[in-house]
């Protein structure tokens, strides 16, 4: 099979693994180098390492380690990867993650299967203070709300089952690694968290020096979530989450710029618009049900000042819900 993917060009077996979907993921981490000026990156989960290999082609890396698991993958990694500065390991990423941590990555980027957490404590100590860690959440149903004692039992927290789960979800699980970072004397700045297809992915700094992170905490949960319109007056329920941004604005401004594709700008563009806007955001459908009116264009929303997010489709961003009906009327 040939890959043709940024500026890479390969021909690797048939029946490697190589996802598609993930181009936007992989479009973001290189515009992260370029703007980060990243040298030495770390990939522990790297499949055929098309990944690391865009990230020499198209930004300034310099040396790399990857890894992966499965032998014929790690041997497609070393070809394709040949010629550059990389130490190419076929182990259990588990272990590799801790052994890296005497040796701290500007950037590491976790791109696993399945949850993150069993490798993120090795990994926020293999980025070096000030550096990137980027990770992934393949199929969070538990922290959308899906599973919610799964959530009790992976997050200690309470997923809350409305149109803004997902960015509840999200910061859910920025708390989780806040608190992970906390057990190193670590603090994390989120600086792009964003869901795509079936993933959530969070991109932040890891700083040296454990900091309170803002947290929403429980207050009560019985409420009618499909009926919910405030969602602000509801952020103490469910949770704890972690509060306060979960965007750099600036950065992604950046990200914007350096992005390798039209896709990926276009993608972080609508991140941009609501990256200042207050946090969590109302479900347009609910609202115009409830005022018995047919739901308006999103476009005609936008127009109209108000703010959408890329979290969900019919989600409007904006500071009280009479800004929204105000708007609509
Ligand atoms: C989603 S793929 C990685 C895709 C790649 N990063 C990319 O952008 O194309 C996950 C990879 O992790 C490998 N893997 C799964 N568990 C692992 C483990 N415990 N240690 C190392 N590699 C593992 C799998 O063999 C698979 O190739």
């Amino acid at each position: 099979m040939r890959i043709r993917e940024g500026k890479a060009d390969v021909e690797v077996p048939d029946g490697v693994f190589y996802n598609p979907i993930q181009k936007l993921s992989r479009d973001i981490v290189v515009a992260i180098a370029r703007v980060e000026g990243v040298k030495r990156y770390f990939e522990p989960f790297a499949a055929t390492g098309i990944r690391t290999l865009r990230m020499f082609l198209e930004a300034n890396v310099q040396e790399a380690v990857v890894n992966d698991r499965k032998k014929e993958h790690a041997e497609v990694a070393r070809r394709i990867l040949s010629g550059y500065n990389v130490r190419v390991y076929n182990e259990d990423a588990h272990r590799l993650i801790r052994e890296m941590m005497r040796e701290p990555f500007d950037m590491v980027d976790l791109d696993q299967f399945g949850l993150p957490w069993r490798y993120i404590d090795g990994a926020i100590m293999a980025t070096r203070p000030g550096g990137i860690l980027t990770f992934i959440i393949p199929y969070p149903h538990d922290l959308f709300g899906e599973l919610p004692n799964k959530c009790l039992r992976i997050y200690g927290s309470k997923p809350v089952k409305a149109a803004f789960r997902y960015e509840r979800g999200a910061r859910i699980a920025l708390l989780e690694l806040s608190r992970r970072a906390a057990a190193f004397d670590r603090h994390i700045e989120p600086l792009l968290t964003f869901r795509h297809k079936y993933y959530l992915r969070f991109v932040v700094r890891v700083k040296r020096k454990a900091k309170d992170p803002k947290i929403w905490r429980v207050k009560h949960d019985d409420v009618n979530f499909e009926l919910l319109e405030e969602p602000r007056s509801y952020m103490n329920l469910g949770g704890p989450a972690r509060g306060g941004k979960i965007w750099d604005k600036g950065f992604i401004g950046k990200l914007i710029s350096a992005a390798p594709s039209e896709d990926s700008k276009r993608f972080l563009s609508k991140i941009y618009k609501e990256a200042d806007a207050p946090p969590l955001y109302y479900d347009i459908r609910a609202i115009c049900s409830k005022l018995k009116t047919n739901v308006p264009k999103m476009k005609r929303l936008e127009e109209l000042g108000l703010i959408r997010t890329h979290f969900y489709e019919y989600g409007i961003r904006a500071p009280s819900i009479n800004d929204i009906i105000k708007a609509l009327l």
